[in-house]
């Protein structure tokens, strides 16, 4: 049998907005997501709405044209600011949330506040206003598996997350689906896995140890270093997210991944080679609680779907460009580092 060509695999009907507005467009993904679509598609205009916590920078959205992005400072749990913007656009791509684990155990309220609540009022805001929903959302929802399960996470895989911040995912993904079954919102779902590359923030284990060794302070590796992470380059995500809005069936769920699984012992070894330290040059510190073991995508249904493949598909390339990006970037990171360094210390990590 012939493979499929790309246009008979390829869903019939293709939305085009015009005017969306992106939350979270002033964090690592959403930043990374404005300036792929700003390149990419000059003739949408693009609202960011942010309410720049620590994670949100302005800085992140810098240079792009002020006649197609428009950043609107304010909180997704406001709903009257929602009532202001929210009409005369065509699409919502939600990606504001808290995101770091480590946070959510030392302090779920926020999470529970910005990624439950602030899921909520943008669902009801997009109901009332008839306007395109697209959820960006994570593989963290699926737990982990064990790291000789030769299984990798689906779209049937039954939820069960293991941290505050995957259980809030979790909880948002599932008011998705109720709005889509309930009032018909116009609405799809993506679940990706770990993302590397520019933007991201200090916080976060690529660039805490790159710009650790930049500082000459030795890298940190929690527990056994044997967890896996499936990692994609965030311009990968991104390509997905447009495909996903632009062609994906109302209702559906697609997985995001690059099949990029590598043990965090084996990034941290890269790193330091990548960076021309010695491999062992690094701490082992206390394990995260609850500490998800491995997470795997199988990104079949997007792939054959809707076609999508990834780019950056050399790991080592991706990363040395990332560690090239963190050394020309120095005072976009630096203000950062030693508030999150404190943070980390005081759990002992
Ligand atoms: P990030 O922490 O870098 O950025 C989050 C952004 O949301 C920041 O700009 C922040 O100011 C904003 N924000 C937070 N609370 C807000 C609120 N109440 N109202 C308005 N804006 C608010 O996060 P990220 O790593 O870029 O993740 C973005 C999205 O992608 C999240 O939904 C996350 O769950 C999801 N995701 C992340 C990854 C990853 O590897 N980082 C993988 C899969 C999915
Ligand atoms: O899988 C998708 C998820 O990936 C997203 O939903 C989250 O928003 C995003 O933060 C990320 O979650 P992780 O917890 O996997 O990412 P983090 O960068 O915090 O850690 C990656 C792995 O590295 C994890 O196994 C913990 C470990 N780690 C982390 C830090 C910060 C270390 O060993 N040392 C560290 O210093």
């Amino acid at each position: 049998m012939q493979p499929c060509r790309y246009s008979e695999i390829v869903s019939s009907e293709i939305f085009k907005p015009r005017n969306i507005i992106v939350t979270g467009g002033c964090g690592f993904i959403g930043a990374n997501f404005v300036r792929y679509v700003a390149r990419n598609h000059p003739d949408v205009h693009i609202t960011v709405l942010d309410k720049l916590t620590y994670a949100g920078n302005p800085q992140n959205i810098a240079g792009l044209p002020q006649s197609q992005v428009e950043l609107v400072q304010g909180d997704i749990c406001d709903a009257a600011l929602l009532e202001r913007i929210v009409p005369g656009h065509d699409a919502i791509v939600h990606f504001a949330a808290e995101s770091h684990n480590d946070n959510s155990i030392a302090n779920p309220e926020p999470f529970i506040t910005t990624n439950v609540e602030g899921t909520f009022h943008l669902l009801e805001a997009a109901r009332k206003y008839d306007v395109r929903f697209h959820h960006i959302s994570t593989d963290e929802v699926y737990g982990d598996l064990a790291l000789d399960d030769p299984r990798r996470f689906t779209e049937s895989t039954p939820y069960k997350p293991s941290s505050p911040y995957s259980a809030s995912k979790a909880a948002s993904d599932q008011l998705v689906r109720a709005w889509v079954r309930t009032y018909d919102l116009r609405a799809t779902i993506s679940n990706c896995s770990n993302n590397y590359g520019p933007y991201q923030h200090v916080e976060k284990f690529i660039p805490r140890q790159i710009t650790s060794i930049m500082e000459g302070v030795r890298p940190k590796l929690y527990g056994t270093g044997e967890n896996v992470r499936d990692w994609i380059h965030t311009e990968d995500h991104s390509s997905a997210v447009w495909e996903i809005l632009t062609r994906g069936r109302i209702g559906e769920t697609y997985l995001i991944g690059a099949d990029g699984e590598m043990s965090n012992i084996a990034v941290m070894r890269m790193i330091l080679r990548l960076m021309g330290c010695a491999e062992d040059a690094f701490d082992w510190v206390c394990d995260r609680p609850g500490h998800d073991r491995r997470y795997a995508i199988d990104s079949n249904k997007l792939r054959t779907e809707l076609g999508w493949r990834p780019v950056h598909t050399d790991f080592e390339a991706g990363l040395q460009a990332t560690i090239a990006w963190y050394a020309a970037n120095r005072a976009w990171w630096e203000p950062a580092k030693a508030a999150t360094e404190a943070r980390y210390r005081a759990q002992g990590q």
